[in-house]
């Protein structure tokens, strides 16, 4: 039994977020140790030419990111890129701090190595957030601000509501990431609609220049994402993340009622969806694949479907911290079977 393993069966008896929240307070204390950081960088990272790949303007030295929602705040950044991450998504942030939903609302299936998770956008606010990053801002990788609506912004103020807490990362943050898509917020999905979004990208482009992404829901009828996406790249969008967490309970053999399931019960729904992005976008925007993603396999997988890049939440919470250097070690080896001499050359070739 590998060492992650093990730490992980006694990490598991504990309840879910109580042992989040007790992770987020260990990495945070390793934020500002140094030494401690070198050694889990030196057992951690992995990089190869093979693997940088330039997107968006912004340089990437691997192609696989952490995906939104797991530092929600902003507390974690430095002890994260130690575990071999090419890029971090922070977030979703709010213009004002939420406590989010009543508790218990992050489960685990351990068999199904999935989460389903009702968080409702859990916070401090974009004040606090925005404040924690400035001072390490700019930073050694790609920093991605995920923002989102208040749970007690209306539809007719959401648009405000985003401009709000845009405004607040203008002067740090690499790209912004437009989150319509969680469930857990009431109705935020309804805001997938081309009208909506048209606006919401002519808004951002008023006020930046950085690449700004939006992220979708895997449980959209596929005509009419494709009509959202399509809006929002003609508005402006640099790209867009597919996917968010589903509401499709059946993917699951014992779900709870509430929330979104990521891991492996998302990858087939998330992959099948990516694949319509992809033969709809591919080279007419940034492709992002999120869901379900937790081995090099999937990852060029995606990857050859047409991502430029890729996210993991839940495989790095059952997989630990070697998760990234294993992903990036087998598909530099994956690159090197297939005669690629750089990633790039890999992006979207099961389409051509
Ligand atoms: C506990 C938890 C919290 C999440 N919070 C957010 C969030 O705040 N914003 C967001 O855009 N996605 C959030 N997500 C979704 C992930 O970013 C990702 O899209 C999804 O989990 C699928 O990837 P995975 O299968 O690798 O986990 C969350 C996922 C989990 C498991």
């Amino acid at each position: 039994m590998s060492a992650y393993k093990s730490i992980r069966n006694v990490l598991f008896k504990i309840e879910p977020e109580n042992i989040h929240n007790a992770l987020e307070s260990v990495l945070q204390a390793l934020g500002s140790v140094n030494i401690i950081q070198d050694i889990l960088a030196k057992n951690f990272c992995y990089s190869n030419e093979i693997l940088k790949n330039e997107i968006c303007g912004l340089d990437f030295y691997n192609p696989i990111g952490l995906a939104a929602g797991f530092d929600k705040n902003a507390t974690m950044i430095k002890a994260l890129s130690c575990f071999g991450f090419g890029f971090l998504e922070i977030g979703t942030v709010t213009k004002t701090s939420q406590k989010g939903n009543p508790k218990p609302r992050l489960f685990r299936f351990k068999e199904e190595q999935s989460i389903q998770n009702a968080m409702g956008f859990n916070n401090d606010g974009s004040q606090k957030v925005s404040s924690r990053i400035s001072k390490i801002y700019p930073y050694a990788l790609p920093i991605g601000i995920n923002l989102g609506k208040n749970k007690n912004i209306s539809e007719e103020n959401a648009l405000k509501n985003y401009e709000d807490v845009l405004k607040d990362f203008l002067d740090m943050g690499d790209y912004y990431v437009f989150n319509l898509s969680s469930p857990n917020t009431p109705n935020l999905r309804d805001l997938q609609n081309v009208n909506f979004v048209q606006e919401l990208f002519l808004m951002a482009k008023s006020h930046t220049n950085k690449p700004v992404f939006l992220k979708i829901s895997p449980d959209m009828e596929i005509d009419e994402m494709l009509k959202v996406c399509e809006m929002a790249i003609q508005k402006g969008a640099d790209g867009i993340i597919a996917t968010n967490t589903t509401i499709d309970y059946s993917t699951l053999s014992a779900p709870k009622s509430i929330g979104g399931i990521s891991g492996n019960a998302l990858r087939i729904k998330s992959r099948a969806i990516f694949e319509e992005l992809s033969r709809a976008f591919f080279e007419k925007t940034t492709l992002i694949s999120v869901g379900g993603i937790d081995d090099a396999q999937e990852a060029y997988r995606r990857i050859k479907m047409g991502a430029s890049l890729v996210q993991i939440y839940t495989g790095f919470v059952f997989k630990g911290p070697s998760l990234c250097k294993n992903i990036n070690s087998q598909i530099q080896e994956y690159l090197i079977e297939d005669g690629f001499l750089s990633i790039k050359d890999a992006i979207g070739v099961d389409l051509k």
